[in-house]
């Protein structure tokens, strides 16, 4: 059964940018807007997020926006686009008080000010030193942000869809978002709904990688869909693997342990990190701490020679761990029997954040090849890239993406809406869902999605993760292919229709692999190192040839065109990375 539903704006993605955009969209009079969410919005990937959200609001020392903006070019190894970095930082401030005042109930210094504390690569007087820049709810920010934006969506009488998985992005012949198509997973029915605008804040797609601290939603399904519909996706190469997930189940220990004091030690004991970064230490950026614990991993002194490294927290006390550190305390008494207040944490890096994503400019409007903005369609939170983390993240400044672009993108939208035109449906708008579906269900021999998953996982994992060269990712890339065409012939089992999450977790998997496919492409194309995509066979980093944003594109063919996108540079002027 079809079902039709109309609307002038529409978020997908009920995580911290969607939400913000929802409230920022509930404000304009007379718009009608609506949330559809794979998930129940509060079990978003958003919640997952532990350490903090930064904003120069120097509450404990001397902090500017701009000394936030050169920090941010430079961890992002001046990839960044410098407009929206500045858009960003400047705005940091001004959006944490708005979040303070909608209720968040932040950690608090002695004086009543928000806490903050020092986070990777974060620094005063450009690159001085750590700086305490991070404003953080004990180790829950992420959690803590999303009850209260869900809350306000909730008082200002936002509609949810809750559990409806978008499949399909309607665009009007002449090229117009219409709306969606949604799978309804309770009843197994597709909806369409229609609108002037839609944004996709759907999440990333880590569960490409097989350590991972991504929940199991985290499909890329969004951006997926982009791309089949022939928009292009940008810097997909740059995914940032956080250093410390807990040894072989890739759950996040934040990076807030290490700001709060704790330090990374190998086998021999030895604080390796003042070896690879002797101003920063154990808090340089991110690419470079999973790179350093990596290597110390591959060179032997790994703990007891295995695959991971030791977090050290001991010496900080428990006052701090179980006030300024629970949730990780917790995580690691549940899943490992390890007390960190007596005990060092065995961790690992873990794939944690993709840098690339749907184009969009300061306004999250998705942008083609060309970079001519699709009428309608916009993009906010880690499905976009409006490039403010080019080729590495810090931390914290995704949390604060995804409010500053969430309530961009709500801004920007409400004024589209107020002279865009519904577009016309297109004839048969569900047709190409409903024979990706039919497809998938009509097998009854063939391969089940957790085996090909597994086998992507790995190979993703060990050719196109935190050390790379070509011979390893053509081989990776000539795996990914074959396993898409193994993909044609997935067995799902159940033919049901109410909560058939057997047929769901194909089509994901058929998402996944597109994205796992062009992450590959876009990596092997990048023949030098930047950020967080490390070459093995071209170590430096070359501005002459590659300070450009790649663009991959799905042609009508079905193979990848790949073109580049120029680098915003302003004030910071391409520099080495030395931390
Ligand atoms: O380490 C963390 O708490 C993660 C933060 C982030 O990814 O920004």
């Amino acid at each position: 059964m079809i079902h039709t539903h109309t609307y002038d704006a529409l978020v997908v993605g009920g995580g911290g940018a969607g939400l913000m955009t929802a409230i920022y969209l509930s404000r304009a009079p007379n718009l009608r807007t609506a949330v559809i969410s794979k998930l129940y919005p509060t079990r978003s990937h958003t919640g997952a997020a532990q350490g903090g959200i930064c904003a120069a609001l120097a509450n404990l020392e001397e902090d500017h926006p701009e000394w936030h903006a050169f920090d941010t070019v430079k961890g992002s190894d001046y990839l960044g686009d410098q407009d929206s970095i500045q858009v960003m930082c400047e705005e940091a401030v001004p959006v944490i008080i708005e979040l303070e005042h909608m209720g968040l109930p932040f950690s608090r210094t002695p004086d009543g000010k928000i806490a903050q504390r020092p986070f990777g690569g974060h620094t005063h007087h450009f690159g001085q030193g750590p700086v305490r820049r991070s404003c953080y709810a004990a180790d829950r920010t992420g959690h803590m942000i999303l009850q209260t934006l869900y809350q306000n969506c909730i008082k200002n009488g936002v509609d949810f869809y809750d559990e409806f998985q978008v499949v399909d992005l309607i665009l009007s012949d002449d090229g117009r978002c219409g709306g969606v198509i949604a799978y309804e997973v309770a009843s197994g029915d597709l909806h369409i709904f229609r609108a002037k605008a839609v944004e996709f804040a759907t999440g990333g797609f880590g569960r490409v990688w097989s350590i991972t601290s991504n929940a199991h939603a985290n499909t890329g399904d969004g951006v997926a869909i982009a791309l089949r519909r022939g928009i292009p996706l940008e810097d997909m190469e740059f995914y940032q693997f956080h250093p410390t997930g807990i040894y072989r189940l890739g759950i996040l220990i934040t990076e807030g342990v290490r700001g709060e004091g704790g330090v990374l030690r190998n086998d021999h004991g030895e604080r390796f990190m003042e070896r690879y970064a002797p101003t920063m230490k154990d808090l340089a950026s991110r690419d470079v701490v999973a790179r350093a614990i990596s290597k110390e991993i591959r060179e032997g002194r790994g703990i007891g020679g295995k695959k991971y490294v030791y977090l050290d927290a001991t010496h900080l006390g428990a006052d701090v761990i179980e006030n300024k550190l629970p949730d990780i305390a917790d995580f690691c008494r549940t899943y490992l029997g390890v007390d960190p207040v007596k005990e060092p944490m065995p961790i690992q890096p873990t794939a944690h954040y993709g840098m690339g994503g749907i184009p969009t400019d300061v306004e999250c409007r998705a942008v083609d090849a060309a970079g001519q903005v699709i009428p309608g369609l916009y993009a906010a939170g880690e499905c976009a890239c409006v490039s403010v983390h080019g080729a590495n993240r810090l931390g914290t400044n995704s949390l604060l993406d995804l409010v500053v672009f969430g309530r961009r993108g709500g801004i920007a939208m409400a004024e589209f809406c107020k002279t865009a035109e519904l577009p016309p449906l297109p004839a048969n708008p569900t047709a190409g869902i409903e024979e990706q579906f039919r497809r998938l269900l009509v097998t009854e021999k063939g391969e089940p999605a957790a085996r090909l998953r597994e086998e992507m996982q790995d190979v993703m994992q060990d050719a196109v993760g935190i050390f790379r060269e070509g011979p390893g990712m053509e081989a990776a890339l000539v795996k990914v292919r074959e396993l898409k065409q193994r993909f044609k012939n997935v067995l799902v089992m159940d033919k049901g229709k109410n909560y058939n999450t057997d047929l769901l977790e194909a089509w994901e998997l058929g998402n996944l692999l597109e994205l796992a496919e062009v992450t590959t492409v876009s990596a092997i194309n990048r023949t030098e190192s930047r950020g967080a995509h490390l070459r093995e066979d071209y170590l430096d980093r070359n501005d002459q040839e590659w300070l450009k944003h790649t663009m991959v594109t799905r042609t009508e063919d079905g193979s990848l065109a790949i073109s580049y996108k120029p680098v915003v540079i302003k004030q910071f002027q391409p520099k080495e990375r030395v931390y």
